[in-house]
């Protein structure tokens, strides 16, 4: 697994607001999208590209274009479907599927309850939307979901990572180059709860309210 934690000024700014307890809802959402574009400017590094022919106002020349088969953005709902606008304002062809997963709160192991994604993802690049890398339970449980439907690279981008989360994820891909993590911040722990320390409280419920 490789792992990028974005180290930017403006990357702290935001996360420091998005913590705040006092962070009401629609900011909180605004926050959230604009720091996953520029996560996902670090996550697309790798992104396929193959070379494309133009002609500019003054000659020929030879730039790229995103090489098929298109990324597939998926978002693990509920929290990462509020990461999908700031993801796909920088991959706008992308193909976006879905996951439906949650963590039985009892066992914290991960329950897949929805999907919908193409059976065939051979060859296929894999962005997993999950703003918080806890347990690592729900990301690992999601990329085993892509890798055995033959995705090529997974690139998870998240908001937050638990150390303990992190280790989890290593463990189950250890070496494999092609499992990419990026993060805003990897924070101090996860508590009894399995909740991240010092972290933003309940993604879910920040961004769209308690239900
Ligand atoms: N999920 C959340 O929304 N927050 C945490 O701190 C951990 C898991």
């Amino acid at each position: 697994m490789r792992l990028h934690v974005a180290d930017h000024p403006l990357v702290a700014h935001k996360l420091t607001v998005l913590r705040d307890e006092r962070t009401a809802s629609p900011t909180f959402r605004l926050l959230v999208d604009e720091l996953v574009t520029l996560l996902a400017y670090e996550a697309t590094r790798d992104v396929r590209v193959e070379p494309h022919e133009i002609t500019t106002p003054v000659t020929t020349t030879t730039g790229v274009r995103l090489a098929e088969p298109r990324p597939l953005v998926v978002p693990i709902l509920r929290a990462g479907l509020g990461m999908l606008e700031g993801m796909t304002r920088l991959l706008p062809t992308a193909e976006v599927g879905f996951l439906g997963m949650q963590r039985d709160e009892q066992t914290l192991e991960a329950i897949t309850y929805a999907n919908r994604l193409p059976d065939d993802l051979t060859g296929r690049q894999v962005f997993l939307l999950d703003p918080m890398l806890a347990t690592g339970g729900t990301l690992v449980a999601a990329i085993d979901y892509v890798m055995e439907r033959g995705a090529r690279d997974v690139t998870a981008v998240c908001l937050l990572a638990a150390p303990e989360g992190l280790r989890v994820v290593q463990d189950a891909v250890g070496e494999r180059l092609d499992v990419h993590v990026v993060v805003a911040s990897v924070d101090e722990r996860l508590n009894e709860n399995a909740y991240i320390v010092p972290g933003l409280g309940d993604a879910g419920d920040r961004l769209y309210g308690v239900v």
